[in-house]
């Protein structure tokens, strides 16, 4: 640590060193170090990284391969601007396209997900105009989805309670059930119910218009109350199916199940159904370094290639240090096995479900490879979350801290009142380096923290 951390006063609250901090609220607990699946506080705590910081820490921390990977670069060059040919953003570009779904080679570099998925939809947009359909120009998403943070992502995202400030700023894109394990009537089974629920993207596009919309945008482990459900396949061949129907861009968001999390190297692949675009950040750099990018498809870069020139671009898209570190992410990934090795851990942690599912505020435990969603309820016959006022997510969180686990929290349940009441998701994804003892010690650890949350809400049957 240089001289210049090491001397900020402490201790470190709200008026002390954090008050030159915009709109950031932090735990009591001050990060030191990482190393593996583990953090450390700065009073010698260990913790596991228990939801891989947002669903987005695949590498262990602090993997020396990264370091040296990054540092090689930078005695080379750190940054050039994109006019001039560099070698390891070509390097990075062919990496993606060696793992990406068949027929997906063309990469454009970002920062982030939020950019990605703004460069994805303006793609969209301009192939669109490219192909001589410019009336092709809506974006449909679904319900309680998340895209990211700027005024385009949020308006594809659909959640009213976050929206309604920046309401007056925001397109007001249509939006689509997904599918939903929870609402399946009695009389159909998955596959059928599947059907129905794509059939809705079918209807809105009819309503919509299919010559006005360009592209269905849709993450593959499902959002919101439904976040980590794993939809049929039967959902996503009929999804490809209405797309094609209308020509309507199939965009894959897959910013969080990208590089190995869900046990393939991307979420869709599970299904055997490939988007036409596709979106990755979290994982790509394992956030060693900020990273984003959009892979299309031979046809929709064909239409770039003919002539279109695409009007985008931000400063550090495909900045080499962050290129170096993609590059070494997925060299570690196949080097590694992880692969595989998500899929083995994954089954080991959801052979453990029944434990964290006897606990009367876990109304479900679902997901793929080392990516387990539960689902957190008030109680499982309501199938509702706490009322805000009763704090249930800061005590959660502060007695996982307590306990040695760190879970991501977006603190968001009260935000998502009145319309969503659904339980609220908490997120099972540790780095996928962790071993079978460390999967062991993290369900010990939550099965410990959950009795002692509903000692202390009075959950009725504790
Ligand atoms: C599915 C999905 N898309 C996009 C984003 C936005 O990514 P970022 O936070 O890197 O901008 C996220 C972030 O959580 C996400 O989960």
């Amino acid at each position: 640590m240089s001289d210049r951390l090491a001397n900020l006063p402490a201790p470190l609250e709200a008026e002390g060193v954090w008050k030159n901090v915009f709109s950031y609220h932090p735990m009591d607990v001050e990060l030191a170090r990482a190393e593996g699946v583990h953090l450390f506080d700065t009073k010698g705590n260990r913790y596991i990284d228990a939801s891989g910081g947002p669903m987005a820490v695949n590498l262990g921390h602090n993997d020396p391969r990264m370091r040296a990977a990054v540092e090689a670069q930078m005695r080379d060059f750190a940054y050039v601007h994109p006019v001039l040919a560099n070698r390891p953003r070509a390097a990075l570009c062919n990496a993606i396209a060696e793992v990406a779904p068949e027929g997906l080679n063309a990469t454009y570099l970002v920062s982030g997900g939020s950019e990605a998925v703004e460069t994805a939809v303006k793609i969209a947009r301009q192939y669109w105009v490219g192909a001589g359909k410019p009336e092709k120009h809506k974006v449909i998403a679904c319900y309680e989805s998340y895209h990211g943070m700027t005024l385009g992502t949020m308006a594809l995202s659909g959640n009213a309670a976050t929206m309604r400030p920046f309401d007056p700023m925001l397109q007001k894109w249509p939006h689509v059930r997904q599918y939903s394990d929870h609402l399946k009537p009695a009389h159909l089974d998955r596959d059928e119910w599947a059907v129905e629920c794509a059939r809705d993207l079918e209807r809105l596009i009819h309503c919509e218009g299919a010559h006005s919309v360009a592209a269905f945008i849709v993450t593959p482990h499902g959002c919101g109350s439904e976040y980590g459900v794993v939809a049929p396949a039967r959902y996503w061949e009929e999804v490809r199916r209405i797309c094609d129907e209308y020509e309507v861009l199939l965009i894959a968001d897959e910013v969080v199940t990208g590089f190995g999390r869900t046990g393939e190297w991307f979420g869709m692949q599970h299904f055997g159904v490939a988007p036409d675009i596709m979106t990755m950040a979290k994982g790509i750099s394992s956030c060693f370094l900020p990273l984003g990018a959009v892979t299309v498809s031979d046809a929709i870069n064909e239409v770039f290639r003919a002539g279109t020139p695409f009007i985008h671009g931000f400063t550090n898209g495909g900045n080499a240090l962050s290129c170096a570190a993609g590059l070494q992410v997925i060299d570690i990934i196949k080097e590694d096995g992880l692969i595989a090795h998500c899929r083995e851990m994954g089954e080991r942690l959801f052979a453990q479900k029944e434990r964290l599912l006897a606990h009367p505020t876990v109304a479900d435990a679902r997901g793929w490879g080392l990516f387990m969603v539960l689902e957190m309820v008030e109680s499982k016959a309501s199938r509702e979350y706490f009322a805000p006022e009763k704090q249930a997510e800061q005590l959660f969180q502060s007695l996982a801290l307590k306990n040695g686990l760190v879970f991501y929290s977006t603190l968001y349940g009260a935000r998502r009142r009145p319309l969503f009441r659904r339980g609220l998701p908490l997120w099972v994804s540790p780095p996928l380096t962790i071993s079978a003892s460390e999967i062991d010690e993290l369900v010990d650890r939550l099965d410990r923290t959950l009795g002692e949350w509903e000692r202390m809400l009075g959950v009725a049957g504790v």
